[in-house]
């Protein structure tokens, strides 16, 4: 991590103040209530943790508060029976999350009526605590009165470990960091098309048959299975980890939809027409449903009976999203049924089965919770309406007295990227800013006053098909995750988005100090030239602009490819660009730490002539679905991302120097086309091939220009998965813009642009 060693070299070896007034305080989220007083006190390595005699929960917070500072600011604070920081119980705080924190100079008071309570304020002052330069020196912190309570009950999480399979292990950090920002919710979506995750014992084949699926192929020969489940043994620790650290774990089984990988299993026993479809690996909607008959409700019944063994928390979600129906349709068993229930729609069907489930996980004290389709079939008000497909569902829910918890689309999508710099990981091209996600507000325009108590919170959801390790969810999901912290609890009225920022930057050292992969996308430097690259080339010395999404430090940079330092220029104006420079550039705090791993404008040669897909093209036609996908599902790591449009395999590479250099090699990658797009597929775009496999036709001038190449595709079969094409543009006045486009038939894989690359005549 270079930004550790300006840090490290800069850090003074004396406490700071933590500043008194709430704006600056180290906190995330902010607290509702924060009153500075005068004086402070000094906490030092061996200070004592006092909790009262015999009460379990005081304890648990004492020694979470121990272990939390002791990786955030290397202290050690030990639990004892007397010491300057104390936990109380005080029946008079209002509320189980509620808690009262008190430093005065002789002493550091957290007081709460619940469990939970105390937790909070443990990791409010851990906060207090932390960091500073000071890694393992005395802190002092100012006195203060905090009298804290969260906005929202349901402040969460989505982890889907069914599309890309997370071992148990990593979900213990996100527990503790989630912990450490007072989020209580951790959602797991543990049954999908492509794995079922959780051991049902009655139902073996479920995780034996459904845990596992062959990853697609571009071509060639399938890899071996990939996969997982967990056993209810590890979900019961896990379960109990997080519950002592205030947080519930809320499992999801989908259906009756996104059923594929039970029907894969147990097609007999819940499949709809009896065929054993392989389980899934088509991203999106796959027509595999669960059958609503009595044998198939009697089985999901049992599986829910089960789950309630394992997940203790109030809420169970079964699913319901995206059950396209036609397999219903087409079933004389499923038609008879709704025949003799009366029913008239398979919405009206879907309705029954999931009004079934919620009679029966009440009789066992539990409550349903399911995606907002659920509100399609008449499902009675006590169910749980989790919103995601726009919010015009959830206003409507919450006024007809469903609760409803938010997570809408794109705002809390954690998958969508966070930045359009060539370096943001795959994930959905839907810009989701981590300024995007802080100023979402769960409670709707046109939700009533009455009905605001309905709107229980809002999570995050960080969908897995194309973030496909732990560290790459951890990307997604952090620091976004703050933001969601901040608005699900902190008052309506103290959102502010510069304090936010400033409280982010510690935050972002915690995040490094916990091992967690938070991505520092926001505090990146991007860079935007005002001209085109040739211009540069042409010796007019565009204006190249630098910024970052937040504003925050004071951007220094290099021009001869070293990296920038605190001493380094300081930014104040766009830079005129000179060929053969590199720009290097990152934003840095007042005390003289990195605020984001420096990033780099290349106007050497080779780059001024490159266009590469992930950062210089657009889609063709513009605005379609676009996806930012690894060469290979499942890929981890850094390897090389793609951009795809997957309605239409067109893209541009936008002004090209075609008058400086005509020469050029095309890189092309070809990856799986695996994706369900169900009722979708009416959009897809083929062109016409010409060619056994297709072909890839380049143009100048835009997509309808001239044909300057065409170049047939190789077997996807027998050729590797990158290959390139070389050839010559004719010669143009200026910059010209180039359309690729593949005319491969549908039923082969995509193919995409990796670069092209110009290169000047020998
Ligand atoms: C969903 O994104 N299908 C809930």
């Amino acid at each position: 991590m270079k930004h550790r060693l300006t840090w490290a070299a800069l850090a003074a070896a004396t406490a700071i103040v933590a500043p008194a007034s709430a704006q600056t305080a180290p906190l995330l989220p902010l607290p509702a209530q924060m009153t500075p007083a005068s004086g402070s006190i000094t906490i030092a390595n061996g200070a004592g943790i006092a909790a009262p005699a015999a009460d379990q929960g005081a304890a648990t917070a004492a020694r979470l508060l121990a272990d939390r500072v002791k990786v955030d600011r290397g202290l050690t604070l030990t639990p004892a029976t007397t010491g300057p920081i104390r936990f109380v119980r005080d029946a008079a705080i209002a509320g189980d999350e509620a808690y009262r924190l008190t430093v005065t100079p002789r002493a550091i008071t957290i007081a709460a009526s619940g469990d939970r309570g105390l937790i909070w304020g443990a990791m409010t002052l851990a906060q207090l605590l932390s960091p500073d330069t000071a890694f393992g020196k005395p802190v002092r912190v100012a006195a203060t009165t905090i009298n804290d309570a969260p906005r929202f009950r349901w402040r969460g999480l989505m982890v889907d470990v069914t599309r890309s399979f997370q071992p148990i292990d990593t979900l213990y950090p996100v527990i503790d960091t989630m912990a450490a920002q007072k989020l209580n919710t951790l959602h797991m979506h543990l049954s999908d098309d492509q794995g079922w995750r959780v051991e049902i014992k009655r139902y073996p084949k479920l995780t034996e048959i459904g845990g596992f699926r062959v990853p697609p192929i571009a071509g060639g020969q399938p890899g071996p299975k990939v996969g997982g489940f967990y056993t209810q043994d590890e979900l019961r620790k896990l379960v109990a980890y997080a519950a002592e650290r205030g947080i519930t774990i809320v499992p999801e089984i989908d259906m009756p939809g996104h059923a594929q990988a039970a029907v894969a299993a147990y097609p007999e026993e819940v499949g709809v027409l009896g065929d054993r479809p392989p389980v899934g690996h088509d991203w999106g909607v796959n027509p595999w449903l669960f059958s609503p008959s009595p044998r198939s409700m009697t089985f999901i019944k049992n599986v829910l009976d089960e789950l309630i063994d394992i997940f203790p928390g109030q809420f169970i979600h079964v699913g319901g999203d995206e059950a396209i129906k036609d397999q219903w349709q087409r079933s004389p068993e499923v038609q008879a049924q709704m025949k003799a229930l009366g029913l008239k729609t398979e919405n009206q069907m879907q309705g029954w089965m999931i009004s079934e489930l919620g009679k029966h996980l009440a009789s066992k004290g539990r409550r349903l919770i399911g995606w907002d389709e659920i509100l399609e079939g008449d499902v009675p008000t006590s169910a749980t309406v989790m919103s995601w497909r726009g919010e015009a569902g959830a206003v409507e829910a919450a006024n007809k007295g469903h609760d409803v918890v938010m997570s809408p689309a794109p705002n809390l999508y954690l998958d969508n990227i966070q930045s359009t710099a060539g370096d943001e990981p795959p994930g959905r091209i839907g810009l989701q800013t981590l300024e995007m996600v802080y100023g979402y507000e769960p409670v709707r325009p046109g939700v009533t006053a009455e009905a605001a108590a309905h709107v229980l919170g809002a999570q995050g959801n960080a969908w897995s098909e194309y973030l496909a390790t732990a560290k790459q969810k951890e990307h997604a999901t952090f620091p976004r995750l703050s933001a969601i912290a901040e608005f699900t609890w902190s008052p309506r009225d103290k959102r502010d988005w510069k304090g936010f920022v400033e409280r982010l930057q510690p935050q972002m050292l915690r995040y490094e100090r916990q091992g967690i992969a938070a991505a520092d996308a926001a505090f990146a430097v991007t860079y935007a030239l005002d001209g085109s690259k040739g211009d540069v080339l042409r010796g007019k010395a565009p204006k190249l602009a630098l910024t970052t999404q937040t504003g925050a430090g004071t951007i220094r940079y290099t021009t001869d490819g070293s990296q920038p330092t605190a001493r380094s220029r300081a930014y104040a104006a766009p830079i005129a660009v000179k060929p053969g420079q590199t720009i290097t550039a990152a934003a840095f705090a007042s005390d003289g730490h990195a605020l984001a791993r420096p990033r780099a404008f290349d106007a050497t040669r080779p780059a001024l002539l490159r266009a590469t897909g992930t950062a210089d093209m657009v889609a063709c036609p513009k605005g379609a679905l676009g996806l930012r996908v690894p060469l290979v599902s499942g890929q981890s790591g850094d390897a090389p991302a793609y951009n795809v449009n997957i309605f239409d395999t067109c893209t541009q590479a936008q002004k090209m120097p075609l008058d400086v250099a005509q020469a050029f090699t095309v890189t092309v990658a070809r990856l799986p086309r695996h994706y369900g797009l169900a009722h979708d597929y009416k959009a897809l775009r083929e062109h016409f091939a010409v060619t056994e496999h297709g072909e890839l036709v380049m143009r100048t001038g835009g997509c309808d220009g001239t044909i300057a190449a065409t170049f047939p595709l190789p077997d996807p079969d027998t050729a590797p998965n990158r290959f390139s094409f070389t050839g010559t543009f004719a010669k143009q006045p200026g910059d010209a813009d180039v359309c690729l486009q593949f005319t491969s038939p549908l039923s082969d894989p995509f193919y995409t642009v990796d670069t092209l690359q110009l290169e000047s005549a020998k």
